[in-house]
């Protein structure tokens, strides 16, 4: 959450800063704000969004510069106000910063500056850490890079932070430890962000920060120290691979729609080269040295958070049924605070879009202190995830900017079942299946393809449910996580709320709430299609509106509902990638009806870096 981009060179700061922060502003949009030197530092800062800011800064005529820092923040501590907002400057005026991440013990630093004559201006933890660089420039006399190092000494908590100093005015110093940090290294310029959409137009060499690491820079050369020893480290020159289109709406109303239809072509990228044409095996590089300990561990858990999470429960279900090995799924934030048993006979498989959620980050670094082989289900190349697993496999859908996750899903089931197949065909375990699944796969861009192409009915069952207050999600089998899914998709993006069940437990409980108001969208696919209907009928005998999704398209189904959309047959294990595609078109259909922010949605943001 928040995001920071600081540029340095010979451009005129304010431009980079706000098209930096016009593509982070996925990372939170509470409030934002700005800070340039110009004799001295002057900074505009606003609620709401980057694009108010922008028009505040055109009314004060606020000077060009080429050194400054912003940040487009995601509240935690304090309101989103004006004065709440990044850039924090100290009190002597002399010092400003913008910070992502959260400061544990910022009470306790408050307490010694109060002590000290230092009174904090806002209600955030991020201004204790200028006020205390601040405060020990001034009491012992050293340079600026020496007073950010010496505070960062003293905090605990997480940070990406970017500092400025009007006594060193052609210097910018960054510092990382738990948040995202990437430098762009341009010709006589440096931008440093959140990530590395600000930077690509500027340049494609990045270096990634590691956490303990503090960045020095003017605008012709850089320095990347260890913060604790203040010892010098050497980077390496990465690249930027995706293409900037990837990061533009080209044409799309939003980023979440056109990620949407783009999903023929992110879960193929997914796919290529992983399955060798003339044999049909499943070809994995990034697991290949790890595979014997993967295949030989007693125990393999699943950690993720939100989306991730319900890809990763496909995904148990898949491995358990080719591989028939025991795999259990646990929310990261549950699993890295919770007394679980894990240890060198465990492997950890942790998935993440963003690869920077700060839950599924510890869950790996308390499974990697207990012994446990873990590995990493990644989109973001270069992620603080990818970088900490032990080994791992991109699924490669391309940069995701809509809050609501929704090509990183199928992308996420569709790298499971390739690892779930490589498993199972080094054990030589159902290999039949597995060459029906091989086929299937190769069919599902096409299929997916189809689903995309008419989505009329899907916009017609939008329009109807509009004002719903409540949401039943119902699916069995590869379908109760799908329903888990269709329920979160609607509820970040409309604020309607929603549940997604297991349909058989509907009666131990939720069938309380069925009336004539409660919409309820079952997944009917061919097994446990009895079942399945029975469940419906418990619905509709008590009033209740049925949607069904369906690939087993039987006549009785439109008896019961006039919303009823189908999606072509495939193989059950990659099903979900299918029936989960209408669902997030109805959700984005009724969120965008509603008049609701779909690629903002209210109090998200898409990469949670905070506990
Ligand atoms: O980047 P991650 O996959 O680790 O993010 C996990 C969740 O925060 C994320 O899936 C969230 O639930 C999305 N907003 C869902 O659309």
């Amino acid at each position: 959450m928040c995001g920071i981009v600081g540029y340095i060179g010979e451009k005129n700061s304010n431009e980079v800063i706000f098209n930096g922060l016009t593509r982070l502003e996925y990372r939170g949009y509470d409030s934002a704000g700005i800070g340039v030197q110009d004799n001295g530092i002057q900074q505009v800062k606003t609620a709401g969004k980057v694009a108010d800011l922008i028009k505040a800064c055109q009314l004060e005529n606020f000077p060009q510069s080429q050194v400054g820092i912003g940040h487009t923040r995601w509240a935690t501590h304090g309101v989103p106000n004006n004065l709440n907002a990044h850039p924090h400057k100290d009190n002597s005026g002399k010092f400003t910063l913008v910070h992502n991440g959260i400061i544990e013990n910022y009470l306790s630093i408050r307490k010694l500056l109060s002590k000290n004559g230092i009174e904090c201006k806002s209600e955030t933890d991020t201004e204790v850490l200028v006020q205390l660089i601040g405060y020990i420039y001034n009491k012992e006399n050293i340079s600026f890079e020496e007073a950010v190092r010496s505070a960062l000494v003293e905090v605990i908590g997480a940070y990406g932070i970017v500092v400025l100093c009007s006594d060193e005015p052609n210097k910018m110093v960054a510092a990382k430890k738990g948040s995202p940090l990437v430098l762009g290294v341009g010709e006589n310029e440096f931008i440093i962000a959140s990530d590395t959409s600000p930077i690509i137009n500027y340049t494609r060499k990045i270096i990634y920060l590691d956490d303990g690491e503090i960045l020095i820079c003017d605008k012709n050369n850089f320095a990347v120290k260890n913060i604790d020893e203040n010892i010098e480290v050497s980077k390496t020159i990465n690249e930027i691979k995706y293409s900037l289109d990837q990061i533009e709406k080209s044409g799309y109303d939003h980023f979440m729609l056109k990620e949407i239809h783009e999903q023929p072509t992110s879960i193929a990228e997914s796919m290529r080269g992983r399955i060798i044409k003339n044999d049909g095996k499943i070809k994995l590089g990034g697991l290949q040295d790890h595979l014997h300990d993967i295949l030989n561990t007693k125990r393999i858990i699943i950690t993720a958070c939100g989306t991730s999470w319900h890809a990763g429960l496909i995904g148990s279900y898949v491995i358990e049924e080719l591989v028939r090995m025991p795999v259990n799924v646990e929310y990261a934030s549950e699993f890295r605070y919770r007394e679980t048993v894990v240890g060198p006979d465990t492997v950890i498989f942790a998935i993440s879009q963003s690869g920077e959620t700060a839950d599924t980050l510890a869950a790996i670094k308390k499974a990697k202190s207990l012994g446990a082989l873990t590995v990493g289900i990644v989109n973001t190349v270069g992620s603080s995830i990818a970088r900490e697993t032990d080994c791992g496999v991109y699924i490669h859908a391309g940069p995701e900017i809509g809050v609501a996750s929704t090509k990183a899903f199928t992308s996420q089931v569709t790298v499971l079942n390739l690892i779930a197949i490589l498993m199972a065909q080094v054990k030589d375990q159902n290999i039949k299946e597995v060459s029906h699944l091989i086929n299937d796969l190769e069919l599902l861009p096409q299929k997916v393809n189809e689903i995309l192409t008419n989505t009329d009915e899907i916009q017609e069952v939008a329009k109807h449910f509009i004002d719903a207050e409540n949401f039943l999600y119902l699916g069995r089998g590869y379908q109760f996580p799908v329903a888990l899914e269709g329920a979160l998709k609607l509820k970040e993006i409309s604020y309607i709320h929603a549940e997604g069940y297991p349909a058989a437990e509907m009666k131990h409980g939720p069938i309380a709430l069925i009336d004539e108001n409660m919409p309820v969208v079952f997944i009917v696919t061919k097994k446990g299609y009895e079942k399945i209907l029975s469940n419906i009928k418990e619905v509709t005998s008590r009033g209740g509106k049925v949607i069904i999704i369906t690939s087993f398209d039987r006549d009785e189904l439109y008896e019961i509902s006039k919303f009823v959309i189908k999606v072509p047959e495939i193989h059950q294990c990659i099903l979900p990638i299918l029936t989960t595609i209408p669902l997030q078109i109805l959700a984005y259909n009724i969120a965008k009806n509603k008049g609701c922010n779909v690629d903002q949605p209210r109090n998200l943001a898409k990469s949670v870096t905070v506990e």
